[in-house]
C-alpha cells in the first residue's frame, strides 16, 4: 500500500508507522514534513525520528529506504509542495492519514487555525485529486483517515454522543477543540454530501504506553500529577470527575489495524475508555502511593492535595492571577509574570479534568469487535474483580513510573528539588 502521512514528527503519528510496518507486507510512504524551528532540516528530522522507533536496525533500513520525504508549507497554495512531486502524489498514494495538528489549548484562534482547519481543507483538496485520478484510471478508490479528538464536542452536559453522521458541538473549551470541530464539520460534510471514503478516530486524551509506561509529551494529566509532586498543587477539585485517558501504544494498534486491513472505510471510530474511564480522585490516590513509595529523593515529602468544590478552586485560581498580575505590573519582576503565565497553561487543561466529560463508546467498540484485533483500551485504573477485590491491572503504575523516572521527562531538576530538600525549604 502507498501511503501519505503527516504528523510523523508528532507523538502518535510514529507509533502508527511502526505498527503500519508490522502489519503491510508491502508499504511504501510519503511523510509531508517541515523544517522545525531550530533550524533542522526535513532529512535531519526525519533520520532522528527513525532513530527513535521501536523497529530493529533492518527494519530502520527498510523504512528508511521505502520513504519519500515531501517538505510542506502548510501557508501555500498546494501545500508548497514541489509541482513534480504533487503530480507524483496524486498518481500513486492510495491513502492518505493526517494525523497532524497543532494541540496546544493556549494560541490564539487565527493561528491555530492555520495547522488544524487550512491544513485539513488541503489535504482534503489532495485527496479529491487522488479519488479522482483513481476513479478515471480505474483503480481501486482512495481512502482518507483523519485523526479527530472527542474534545471536538466542547462542553456538553450529557454524555457526550456517538452521533455520525451528524455532529452538534457544545461550545469550545479552547481554540484547539474550536479549530478542531470545525475540521470536523468540513470533513462529515465531504462524506454526507459526496459519500467519500473517510474515517474520523476521536481519541479521547492520549497517555503513555500500556506496554511500557513511555510518552513522547508530559502534558494535561501529567503536569497536573508533576505539580502534585512538587507541592505546587494544595488543593484541586472535581475527584469525581472522569479523566478518559488511553494509551498511546493502543490508539496506533487500533488506527493501523483498520488502515491496513483495508475493510472500514466510512464513519467516525471513538477511541475512549468511555463510561468506565478512570476518576480524578483515582488518579490522585494512585499518583500519592506510588510517588511516596518510589520518591527518589530522601527527605522529599509530598503533601496530601485537598479537594475542593470547583467555584472555591476557579476563586483560588483567579485570586493567584490577579495577584499575580498586579505585582507584575507595580515590580516588573519576571518572576511574577511566570506565574501568570503558568496559570493561564492549566487554565487550558483544567476543563479537560474539571469539567464534566463522558464519552459514549458502544458504537465504536462494535465497531473495533468488528474491524480490528484491539476491541477495548486497556484501562488506566486497577478495577474490583465481582467479590469487590481490587485487581492491579498496572497500566497507571507503569505511567506513574516513566514520569518519576524520567523525571517528567526532564521538566523536573531533581538536583535542585533535592538542594531545596536539605535546605529546609519546599521545592519551586
Ligand atoms: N495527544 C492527545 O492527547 C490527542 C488526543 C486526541 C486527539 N489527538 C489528535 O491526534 C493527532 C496527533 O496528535 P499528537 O499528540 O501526536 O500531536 P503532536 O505530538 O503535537 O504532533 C503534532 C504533529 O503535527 C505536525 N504539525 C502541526 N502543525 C503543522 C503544520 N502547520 N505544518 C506541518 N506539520 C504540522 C507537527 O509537526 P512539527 O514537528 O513540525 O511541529 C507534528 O508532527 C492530532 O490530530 C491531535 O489533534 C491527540
Amino acid at each position: 500500500m502507498i501511503y501519505f502521512i503527516t504528523g510523523v514528527t508528532g507523538t502518535v503519528v510514529p507509533l502508527i508507522v511502526e505498527e503500519l510496518m508490522r502489519k503491510d507486507d508491502n508499504p511504501l510512504f510519503y511523510f509531508a514534513i517541515r523544517k522545525d524551528a531550530k533550524g533542522n532540516g526535513i532529512q535531519q528530522r526525519f533520520e532522528s525520528l527513525v532513530e527513535t522507533l521501536d523497529l530493529d536496525d533492518a527494519e530502520k533500513q527498510k523504512l528508511s529506504a521505502r520513504s519519500t520525504l515531501v517538505q510542506i508549507d502548510v501557508e501555500k497554495e498546494k501545500l508548497g509542495i514541489e509541482p513534480g512531486l504533487y503530480n507524483e502524489l496524486v498518481t500513486k498514494v492510495e491513502k492518505i492519514l493526517h494525523g497532524a495538528a497543532d494541540v496546544r489549548f493556549d494560541q490564539p484562534y487565527d493561528e491555530i487555525k492555520i495547522s488544524n482547519v487550512v491544513f485539513s481543507h488541503k489535504i482534503y483538496d489532495l485527496f479529491d485529486e487522488i479519488k479522482n485520478h483513481r476513479k478515471k484510471t480505474g483503480q481501486s478508490d482512495a481512502t482518507l483517515y483523519y485523526i479527530s479528538t472527542g474534545y471536538a464536542y466542547g462542553i456538553y452536559k450529557k454524555k457526550i454522543p456517538e452521533d455520525f453522521p451528524d455532529f452538534k458541538p457544545g461550545k469550545p473549551d479552547n481554540t484547539y477543540a474550536r479549530t478542531k470541530a470545525e475540521a470536523k464539520i468540513f470533513i462529515l460534510d465531504k462524506i454526507n454530501r459526496l459519500n467519500d471514503r473517510i474515517v474520523l478516530f476521536e481519541p479521547t486524551i492520549i497517555g503513555g504506553s500500556a506496554k511500557t509506561g513511555k510518552t513522547k509529551t508530559y502534558n494535561l494529566h501529567y503536569v497536573v500529577l508533576m505539580l502534585g509532586y512538587l507541592g505546587k498543587l494544595p488543593f484541586f477539585t472535581a475527584a469525581d470527575n472522569q479523566q478518559d485517558i488511553v494509551p498511546v501504544d493502543w490508539v496506533a494498534d487500533v488506527i493501523s489495524d483498520i488502515m491496513a486491513k483495508d475493510e472500514f472505510h466510512q464513519g467516525v471510530i471513538r477511541l475512549a475508555c468511555g463510561p468506565d474511564a478512570a476518576t480524578v480522585g483515582h488518579v490522585h490516590d494512585a499518583g500519592y502511593e506510588y510517588f511516596t513509595a518510589n520518591d527518589p529523593i530522601p527527605g522529599h515529602e509530598i503533601p496530601k492535595i485537598a479537594f475542593v468544590p470547583r467555584w472555591v478552586f476557579y476563586f483560588m485560581i483567579n485570586a493567584q492571577k490577579t495577584f499575580n498580575q498586579a505585582m507584575y505590573k507595580m515590580t516588573g519582576k519576571k518572576k511574577y509574570r511566570k506565574m501568570v503565565v503558568g496559570v493561564r497553561l492549566l487554565e487550558g487543561y483544567f476543563p479537560y479534568i474539571t469539567r464534566y466529560k463522558v464519552f459514549e463508546n458502544a458504537k465504536s467498540t462494535q465497531l473495533l469487535e468488528r474491524y480490528t484485533d484491539c476491541p477495548k483500551a486497556p484501562m488506566l485504573q486497577n478495577i474490583k474483580d465481582k467479590n469487590g477485590n481490587l485487581v492491579k491491572k498496572g497500566y497507571i503504575d507503569k505511567i506513574l513510573a516513566d514520569a518519576l523516572e524520567t523525571g517528567w521527562g526532564g521538566l523536573v531538576d531533581y538536583d535542585r528539588v533535592a538542594k531545596q530538600v536539605a535546605a529546609g525549604k519546599r521545592p519551586r
